[in-house]
């Protein structure tokens, strides 16, 4: 909607441009805001993609609070550290990434260069592909982060949508995947995620990252792999398997890597983003690409969450009480797939929830219609994305059961009718 003056005017002039034209809101934090503004005691946020704990809390990681800690007894002064940013917390990634020795045998093809967050990553890498090749398509699965469309679109990449999610049967779609991956043409970049798809929750199989390996090499396809999620799935190791699996055999990849949720650094905006390149002498211009980039966009990272995710990966002790938080969070969300599964097929049979059971990670698209999610909101204070993306970690012991009845009644009331005719 546009501001309005008091003649009813669209508002123009030189911050709004001629038309007065308004950036639309983004629709997670729209949803956010209105769960705030809900005074509903027992409402229930399953929106924003922030992990909370069985108490309904977003606790900072006790590691990170030792880290901090250090930091404030160590730090000896507060200049840039760079455009590239700090290269050994970009070694520590990649070697938690890839595993030691697949990073070890790769390092001399890897350009890195710590970004903000993961975003300032998936920006660099896009318009990376801009600079290489202004006619490059972008292929992003038809069901993704809501986020990344908006990047690639303003770093003026074209965009190609190949088919992942089969909202029919609840579950990811290979054959179908690889069949809409046929009109890529060689050179274009192809958009996966490395674990816990943001928002199915599906992954591949390593059969299928195998698979698609062979198809990408096959067509000169370039992977940009995004790692938001590393450790939140099944754990650290079988988290990466696929990336692992393509950093092995392609001869190009892009990975844009998030310490935002294993490592709870949201706000702090620690990123990473790494090329691999064909030959290793290649690597210094990609090395002069991304400082050019960095520069330009934002000149140097913030430097407080790099060290911390440094310090805790360096440290034997840190990086034992992280990977056991880590441990935690996957185990809890594991946990509340299960009882959600349980729960959802007894009290609505008629849908399909295994794909509960299937997926891994904080998220899932629940099988809700719009008006039903509306419905969820409005009359039980349950608030879910209209995609029907639920974020697994707002459910705990005390609100699973109630959310179950609430999802039960509202499916049985809009199928019935009873909603819509405002009858029951
Ligand atoms: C799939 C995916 N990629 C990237 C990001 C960006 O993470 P960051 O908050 O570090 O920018 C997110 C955040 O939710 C995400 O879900």
């Amino acid at each position: 909607m546009l501001p309005h003056n008091s003649t009813d005017q669209p508002i123009a002039g030189p911050l709004l441009g001629p038309t007065g034209t308004v950036a639309e809101e983004d629709p997670i934090f729209a949803l956010l805001q209105a769960y705030r503004q809900d005074e509903r005691a027992d409402k229930v946020d399953l929106g924003i993609g922030v992990y909370r704990d069985s108490l309904n809390r977003s606790p900072v990681f006790q590691a990170v609070k030792a880290a901090e800690q250090w930091r404030v007894d160590t730090e000896a002064d507060k200049a840039y550290i760079g455009p590239l940013g700090d290269q050994a917390f970009c070694s520590a990634i990649t070697e938690l990434a890839l595993g030691k020795s697949l990073a070890a045998a790769l390092d001399a093809r890897l350009a890195c260069a710590q970004t903000p967050g993961g975003v300032g990553a998936l920006r660099l890498a896009f318009e990376l592909l801009m600079q290489m090749n202004p006619d490059v398509c972008l292929w992003l699965s038809d069901s993704t982060w809501q986020v990344h469309r908006p990047i690639a679109e303003a770093a003026g990449t074209r965009q190609g949508t190949y088919a992942y999610y089969d909202a029919q049967q609840g579950r990811q779609g290979f054959d179908a995947m690889l069949a809409s991956l046929k009109a890529a043409r060689p050179g274009d970049a192809v958009l996966l995620q490395a674990s816990c798809h943001n928002p199915t929750g599906l992954d591949l199989s390593e059969d299928e990252w195998h698979r698609l390996t062979a198809f990408c090499q096959q067509r000169q396809l370039l992977p940009i792999v995004d790692m938001a999620y590393h450790g939140l799935g099944n754990g650290l190791e079988p988290d990466a398997a696929g990336l692992r699996i393509m950093a092995q055999a392609m001869p190009e990849l892009l990975l844009c890597y998030t310490c935002s949720k294993n490592f709870g650094l949201y706000r702090d905006r620690t990123g990473m983003v790494a090329a691999l390149v064909q030959d290793e002498t290649l690597q210094p211009a990609l090395v002069q690409q991304w400082m050019q980039l960095a520069t330009r966009h934002y000149f140097t990272p913030p430097a407080h969450g790099a060290m911390l995710v440094r310090r805790i990966l360096q440290d034997t002790d840190l990086r034992a009480v992280w990977q056991g938080e880590l441990e935690e969070v996957h185990t809890r969300l594991r946990g509340v797939r299960e009882a959600l599964y349980a729960a959802l097929s007894k009290a609505v049979p008629q849908r399909n929830w295994r794909f509960l059971q299937e997926g891994q990670g904080m998220f899932a698209l629940f099988p809700l219609s719009v008006s039903e999610i509306e419905h969820l909101q409005n009359a039980y204070g349950v608030y879910i994305v209209s995609n029907g993306r639920v974020n697994l970690s707002g459910f705990n012991d005390t609100n699973l059961p109630s959310v179950v009845a609430y999802i039960a009644a509202t499916v049985r009331a809009l199928e019935s009718g009873c909603y819509q005719e405002q009858a029951c």
